[in-house]
């Protein structure tokens, strides 16, 4: 069932969605997401979310409402079970002060850990998602997303960790995430 799955979800990432993220969802412009080794439940939650609109993405919003909740889920598994890729850090003690914001948040504005939920080494969990090796451009352009509330899917947790982050910490920890393998 699930080889079949995976199958099923390849043909459609290859014909639909590779020319944006990439053939092995290793996508090389920033604008477009890593989708290799994400978590296929997140991406599912996400596809979901710009077809009912709840997540705005003028891009995404009819690639998503062509697909069936089935072919969602397929796709995610297909991705899922992909080798992740790396932007190497080229700002190495800019990525030392992104390491400090990812594992101890900052304790004098009350910033959480983004480890307490996205996970040892950013590999997040069944439900959140994947940051280790997404592309810095992209990881800030969200979080900024989450903050103005033009990324409104989640409106509670991230909005709040957005609206404490500063400017020079989100660079940091961008910076930090895109190298981490
Ligand atoms: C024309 C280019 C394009 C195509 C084709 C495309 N996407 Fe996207 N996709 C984007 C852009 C741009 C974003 C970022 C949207 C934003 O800024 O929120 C995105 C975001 C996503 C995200 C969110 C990832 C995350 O980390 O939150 C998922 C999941 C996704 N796309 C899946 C797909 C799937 C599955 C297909 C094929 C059915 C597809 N996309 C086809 C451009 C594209
Ligand atoms: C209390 C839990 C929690 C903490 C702490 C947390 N996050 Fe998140 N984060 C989430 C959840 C949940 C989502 C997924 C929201 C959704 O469904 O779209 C998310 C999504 C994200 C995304 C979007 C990823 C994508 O692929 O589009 C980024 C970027 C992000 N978080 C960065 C951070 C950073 C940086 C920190 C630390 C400063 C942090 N998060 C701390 C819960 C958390």
């Amino acid at each position: 069932m699930r080889a079949s799955q995976v199958a099923a979800g390849e043909t459609i990432a290859q014909q639909r969605c590779a020319v944006c993220h990439g053939d092995q969802g290793q996508s090389v412009a920033p604008d477009f997401p890593r989708l290799a080794g994400q978590n296929a439940n997140y991406l599912y939650k996400q596809l979901v979310d710009f077809s009912e609109g709840r997540r705005r993405s003028p891009v995404m919003l009819d690639k998503a409402q062509a697909l069936s909740p089935e072919q969602m889920y397929a796709v995610g598994l297909y991705y899922q079970g992909l080798k992740p890729s790396v932007t190497l850090a080229a700002d190495a003690p800019l990525a030392q002060v992104g390491q400090f914001v990812y594992d101890r948040g900052n304790p004098y504005t009350s910033l959480p850990a983004c480890v307490t939920c996205h996970g040892t080494g950013a590999r997040g969990t069944a439900e959140l998602p994947r940051l280790a090796g997404q592309h810095p451009e992209y990881l800030i352009k969200q979080v900024k997303a989450f903050k103005s509330g033009d990324r409104a899917n989640d409106n509670t947790i991230m909005h709040l960790i957005a609206s404490r982050v500063s400017d020079m910490e989100l660079q940091a920890v961008a910076t930090y995430l895109g190298g981490l393998k």
